[in-house]
């Protein structure tokens, strides 16, 4: 069986007080209503990474992720924190290939293979996203792109590792703009991915890959995608920074 996950990137959002205030109201909501099945997730911004990991640190269900990460391992490298160090504060889980990673900060799929690479190599699982324009899917290549993506960024790992990756499926003209995927489409998406999984790394391997969806998911519309075969949760954006908003998410499957 195939874990459901909800995951929330709250991206650059959220000081310090502010976060530990969040993490605090979702375990105080999931202490009145838990759906015990879900894999819970965590994503703040770098800074908070040591207190989340602690505040969660009683309640199993909740991992801490990191929204990204160094493509080398360590050195003379400015600004950047490298797979060993988010390890290091108990993280367990990173963000990489985010389509606002690859579009602000031109991370290719090249790039994010080395990241894919140092994530695994520092035993953290992985959240790999991938996600097509809305040009790209009015010109009918939603598909291809799709699938160069984790053909290049991520394809490159052994048949062991893909079981620590999850991969999330963020159409970039659903991200932050209301307009989300509709059930079919995303359904159409997941399965798509779950068999370009199954080509490359074999039929259990794709049935055991969780597929998370992302772009304008909330409390509203989490049921109708959730539902979806190959659906196995959410990867939450805006949504994931209020604590009730975020709970009903994850009580909808
Ligand atoms: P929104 O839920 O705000 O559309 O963001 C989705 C996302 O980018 C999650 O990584």
């Amino acid at each position: 069986m195939r874990k459901k996950i909800v995951a929330g990137n709250w991206k650059m959002n959220k000081t310090l007080p502010e976060g530990k205030q969040l993490i605090k109201s979702i375990i105080d909501e999931l202490n009145h209503r838990n759906n015990k099945e879900v894999k819970i997730v965590l994503a703040p911004s770098f800074v908070h990474l040591q207190n989340a990991v602690e505040l969660v640190s009683e309640f199993n269900q909740i991992s801490v992720a990191a929204q990204n990460c160094s493509d080398k391992s360590s050195g003379a490298y400015t600004g950047e924190v490298s797979a060993e160090i988010i390890n290091s504060v108990g993280c367990e889980y990173v963000i990489i290939g985010h389509s606002e990673r690859r579009l602000y900060y031109l991370e290719t799929n090249n790039i994010l293979s080395e990241k894919v690479n140092q994530a695994l190599n520092n035993q953290l699982h992985v959240i790999f996203c991938c996600g097509e324009s809305i040009e790209e899917r009015n010109d009918q290549k939603h598909f291809e792109i799709i699938k160069s993506q984790l053909t290049e960024g991520l394809f490159q790992i052994s048949d062991n590792q893909i079981d620590k990756i999850v991969i999330a499926y963020e159409p970039v003209w659903a991200i932050g703009t209301g307009l989300t995927a509709s059930p079919e489409q995303a359904q159409e998406m997941h399965q798509f991915i779950r068999m370009v999984v199954s080509e490359k790394f074999g039929e259990h391997k794709a049935n055991n890959i969780s597929i998370l969806y992302g772009g304008s998911c909330s409390s509203s519309n989490a049921k109708s995608i959730f539902n979806q075969k190959d659906v196995d949760g959410g990867l939450i954006g805006g949504a994931s920074l209020k604590s009730v908003d975020f709970v009903d998410i994850i009580n909808s499957f």
